[in-house]
């Protein structure tokens, strides 16, 4: 079974062909960072508008790369949620187009859902070993731009929500720290390559505690810690020990993300930990995670860690196995909670 998938939940226009063994046979992602960053974040608007202008173009690359044509494909995936609603609009209504011409059935995937999947990927020739089938009961910890998410899933399509964040997702609050230091826009990987240099126990950013010890997160106040801090500072402060602070940030971040998420996994011994969304490709996140004991740690690659068309594809796979289909009317849901599209048998 080959799947086209289309993704534009966000500001990536993206569209990738995957066979049911999770092989991706193509995958094409266009970037809208160079709309967006002299805004120093996401503008819905622009970010509707230039889906619009590349969605076409995307799928026909995707399919010319796979060396297909759409009657080739099996089924036609598309992201409806969450995400920006008219970002969303822009897939679904191609992907119902598409299905309604071709005749393909219209296969519906949760974008959180999809950034899990992306644990199954592979790419012709390569040596990684993703996971499989037997990877399962997985914990999932989703971290991106919009998301903050610990996740368990004990056999395909099926996700209990172990906790969210109660304010910002660990993605946004690395792009406000970063643009409040003029950084640049996306923050993540911009604090990463400054803080690779830094001390990371320059600073001690406060630690969020909760009454009840569960697997919620909090960055809010993180994020005013941060800010507050390079407030208090000189320029010439700032300057020397830029690199520090920006470390001591990250691994504050960092730190939340891996001691709630090993706690997790203590609690539940799932067979694998996977970490997946934009934030995943973190080098610092991913060093956290070496004290994981008997559970075994996944990270996709970074290509599959940021929005892509290939988790979408292939999720649509899995869905479709199951024969889940959507109506032609299929609408977009800005605000699809994973557990929302959780089969109940
Ligand atoms: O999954 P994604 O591409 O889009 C959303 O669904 O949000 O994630 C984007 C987020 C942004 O906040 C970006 O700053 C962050 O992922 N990010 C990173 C890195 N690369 C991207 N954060 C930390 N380190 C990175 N290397
Ligand atoms: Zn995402």
């Amino acid at each position: 079974m080959r799947i086209l998938g289309i993704e534009t939940s966000c500001d990536d226009t993206a569209a990738a062909v995957v066979d049911d063994t999770g092989l991706v046979l193509s995958s094409v992602v266009s970037s809208q960072d160079s709309f967006h960053r002299k805004y120093d974040g996401i503008v819905p608007e622009i970010a509707s508008r230039r889906h619009t202008a590349t969605i076409i173009a995307s799928v026909d690359e995707a399919l010319l790369q796979a060396g297909m044509r759409i009657r080739d494909v099996d089924g036609i995936a598309v992201t409806y949620g969450p995400g920006l609603i008219g970002s969303l609009l822009v897939g679904v209504e191609t992907a119902k187009g598409l299905a309604y011409a071709s005749g393909k059935p219209l296969i519906p995937v949760n974008h959180l859902e999809g950034h899990v999947m992306a644990s199954f990927l592979h790419d012709s020739g390569s040596d990684l070993q993703p996971l499989t089938g037997g990877d399962f009961p997985l914990l999932a910890l989703i971290v991106s731009g919009g998301h903050t998410e610990l996740v368990y899933a004990d056999r395909w399509l099926h996700y209990r929500v172990l906790g969210t964040t109660r304010d910002d997702a660990a993605g946004e609050t690395l792009d406000k720290f970063a643009k409040y230091l003029g950084l640049g826009y996306p923050g993540g990987p911009v604090v990463q390559k400054i803080g690779a240099t830094g001390d990371p126990s320059y600073h001690s950013f406060p630690r969020v505690t909760f009454s009840r010890e569960g697997y919620e997160f909090s960055f809010s106040g993180l994020k005013t810690a941060g800010i507050n801090y390079v407030k208090s500072l000189t320029s010439e402060e700032l300057k020397a020990h830029l690199s520090d602070i920006v470390a001591s940030f990250e691994s504050a971040v960092v730190g939340e993300l891996a001691g709630k998420s090993l706690r997790a996994a203590r609690d539940l011994s799932p067979r694998t930990l996977t970490v997946v969304g934009g934030v995943a490709a973190n080098k610092r996140l991913r060093d956290s995670f070496a004290r994981a004991g008997d559970v075994r740690v996944y990270f996709p690659p970074m290509k599959y860690c940021t929005d892509n068309g290939a988790m979408i594809a292939y999720a649509g796979t899995r869905r479709a196995m199951l024969d889940v289909r959507a109506a032609i009317d299929l609408d977009a849901c800005s605000s699809l909670g994973i557990e929302d599209s959780s089969l109940n048998t």
